[in-house]
């Protein structure tokens, strides 16, 4: 089959059109009241966190947050210096695939490991010495990207992790007692005062520079998205809970969107079906899988595959490695993409982590390259869908409001070329330009550390 024929498959399977957005939109929307009303058990979306104020931007102090994504572990001692400004000093490590398939008390003390020495070392001077010492305790915002059955702001159970975490013996147990624990098996006197997801960590962390902020969407390894909800509509907390609140609070929600959507109604190809196959999660995520950093280049390779197959890549030769699953890191698709080199030289660069035949030619790279455009244009479209859908859960748009400001972190985002740009076309396609444009995407690359802090700070 020629390169023309099996690109005007891929490209119909893979565009999504207003027609096509819809039933996803309805769906999340439904998702979304569903998931307010029915008690958290087992994998839940739409969590509260039990953060039911935001930072005013004037708040100042030192605070201790820990960040913990699919990639990295952020240890930091966070200044908050009042006029919505912020100075972090940070630890970062990377687990190893051991810790992160290993045990969880393991995982836990290699944690607290890392806390001690940032606060012995690298931030000890923003401490006084009670605090270094262990004399007295120092309050901790644990910002958890994964999915946590809130049960307080400072109590979650751990649900299942993603994200290639796959830690024995913590799925049901207290986030906070796992700490709590490796703490004192290595005499920390550390409290965690307050649990976040990274969305709720992002959207308060915005809020510090920006109060005008309704949504934080992370659009990174994984997606999700936060917004503040009216406390009367969070049915699913029991009346004694509701009840200690004043009737017109807000509570952030952590939507868990990367879990909204079913084989029902998204619109899934076989690339996607075959990706979901060979995870060691199957079914979990699935919208997630369709778009976000952690796959988008599986996709690429999937279809690069096709195109191979069928003669129309590389003379019909799979390169040595390339058919091999997660081979190819999205951050191949970032340089291709992006290479403007003559000759595609920094294209040749990502690609020499294959052994070819023969050397890629130029159309090779340029029929890549448009399997890569494919493939990050759809997950934009999905990504403008956790926005649209939490613009009408919140009916943003009905009381005339232009000042919709949506912070948004997480590296696929910020590093994947033109994806800013894409997202903002999807809600320019849906929308209309003139109602899009009341809608503001803001960077709020402040997130899991900041927000970590501000909330233990305003739990405290
Ligand atoms: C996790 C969420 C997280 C999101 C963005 C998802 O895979 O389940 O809890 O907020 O990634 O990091």
């Amino acid at each position: 089959m020629s390169a023309d024929s099996l690109f005007q498959s891929v490209e119909k399977d893979f565009l999504l059109t207003r027609e096509q957005l819809k039933p996803i939109v309805d769906g999340f929307n439904s998702e979304c009241k569903i998931g307010l009303k029915t008690p958290s058990k087992g994998l839940a979306t739409m969590i509260p966190s039990f953060v039911t104020k935001m930072p005013q931007g004037n708040e100042t102090g030192t605070f201790l947050s820990l960040d913990l994504g699919g990639t990295n572990l952020r240890i930091a001692a966070v200044e908050l210096k009042g006029n919505g400004k912020t100075a972090v000093h940070e630890l970062k490590r990377r687990p190893t695939v051991e810790l992160k398939t290993g045990e969880g008390s393991v995982f836990f003390d290699w944690i607290a490991d890392a806390t001690h020495e940032l606060i012995t070392s690298e931030a000890k001077h923003l401490f006084t010495e009670d605090q270094v010492s262990g004399k007295e305790t120092l309050a901790l915002g644990v910002c958890w990207s994964f999915p946590v059955d809130q049960t307080a702001v400072d109590r979650g159970t751990i649900l299942r992790m993603g994200k290639g975490f796959t830690l024995k013996n913590v799925e049901g147990h207290d986030l906070a007692d796992m700490f709590h624990e490796a703490f004192a098996r290595k005499n920390l006197n550390v409290k965690v005062t307050a649990i976040l997801n990274d969305t709720v960590g992002t959207l308060v962390a915005h809020a510090y520079t920006n109060p005008a902020c309704r949504i934080g969407l992370i659009f990174a390894t994984g997606i999700n998205a936060a917004y503040p909800e009216k406390l009367p509509l969070i049915t699913k907390l029991d009346e004694s809970i509701r009840s200690k609140y004043p009737e017109n609070t807000e509570m952030l929600i952590n939507t868990e969107i990367d879990i909204f959507g079913s084989e029902a109604y998204l619109p899934l190809t076989k690339y996607d079906l075959a990706l979901d196959a060979s995870h060691n999660q199957p079914k979990f995520q699935l919208y997630e899988k369709m778009l976000s950093g952690a796959y988008m280049g599986e996709l690429v390779r999937l279809i690069a595959m096709d195109f191979i197959k069928a003669g129309a890549l590389f003379e019909g030769h799979v390169p040595e490695g390339f058919g091999k699953p997660w081979s190819f890191p999205t951050m191949y698709m970032s340089t291709l993409e992006s290479d403007e080199t003559p000759d595609r030289k920094e294209s040749r660069e990502a690609l020499s982590a294959f052994n070819f035949v023969n050397a890629p030619t130029l159309n090779d790279i340029a029929i890549l390259t448009r399997i890569c455009r494919i493939v990050a244009a759809r997950s934009a479209s999905l990504a403008a869908v956790s926005i649209i859908s939490l613009v009408e859960q919140q009916k943003l748009l009905e009381n005339d409001r232009d000042d919709i400001v949506v912070g948004i972190n997480g590296s696929t985002y910020h590093f994947y070329p033109y994806m800013d740009r894409r997202v903002r076309r999807a809600l320019d396609e849906w929308y209309g330009k003139e109602i899009s444009s009341k809608i503001t995407l803001e960077n709020a690359t402040e997130g899991g550390s900041v927000g970590g802090a501000l909330i233990a700070m305003l739990c405290k």
